[in-house]
């Protein structure tokens, strides 16, 4: 859950936005950050509005609607919306915009987690979201991080975590089974259960993600 709900897109938004650090002392700048299309404020605002606008086509299913990002990202943003915001409305509302290479690449990892989430996963998709998400991380080498001293930075280690999602699925079950929803999600089901004895009849309180 937090890999890829909140890791993942951090290090995405800050590389797309241009707001990572810059290591001007070893030669860096971000007039070569060709990836960094979010950086200009208008294309970023307009984004947002698109992310927004998404909203009454997502079925109740998708739970939460992901706010537009270019004003609500620090006013806690939850890992749904990051989830649906990145893996679900990323590939179409940044087709055009990310330069095709960044595109293509960020494509494999979506499709990588797509499949790592789902709640029965068939070998051969397993092994395809293995391969793409491996690719990604080299890609990811490549493109943003070009083994350059100066950017070292980039490569967290939520980057690298991802070459164990494919694999570590075959040892201990998808992906969302494993991480912190279904914790999450007891603590919620424990507190509507227990519920306050001073006021037995209120209503039970939903537990945010
Ligand atoms: C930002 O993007 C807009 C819309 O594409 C463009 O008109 C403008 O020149 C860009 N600004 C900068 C500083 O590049
Ligand atoms: C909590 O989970 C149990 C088992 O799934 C379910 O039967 C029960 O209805 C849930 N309680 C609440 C208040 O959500």
């Amino acid at each position: 859950m937090h890999l890829a709900a909140l890791n993942i897109p951090d290090l995405l938004l800050a590389l797309w936005r241009g707001t990572i650090a810059c290591d001007h002392h070893l030669g860096d700048d971000k007039s070569n950050w060709d990836w960094a299309v979010l950086r200009n404020d208008t294309v970023w605002k307009r984004h947002g509005e698109q992310v927004a606008a998404a909203t009454p086509y997502l079925l109740g299913s998708f739970d939460r609607p992901p706010r537009n990002p270019a004003e609500k990202l620090t006013s806690g943003y939850k890992a749904m919306e990051f989830l649906n915001y990145i893996y679900g409305l990323g590939p179409g509302l940044l087709y055009g915009v990310l330069p095709m290479p960044y595109w293509k690449s960020f494509c494999k990892l979506v499709r990588g987690i797509r499949i790592v989430h789902q709640k029965s996963i068939r070998a051969e998709e397993l092994t395809e979201a293995d391969r793409l998400l491996l690719e990604f991380c080299v890609e990811f080498e490549l493109l943003y991080y070009q083994r350059n001293p100066a950017r070292i930075h980039f490569v967290r280690q939520s980057i690298h975590a991802l070459a164990h999602l494919g694999s570590e699925t075959t040892r201990i079950g998808p992906y969302a089974g494993v991480t912190q929803w279904t914790m999450e999600n007891t603590i919620g089901n424990l507190s509507r259960e227990i519920r306050q004895p001073s006021n037995p009849l209120s209503r039970s309180k939903t537990v945010e993600h």
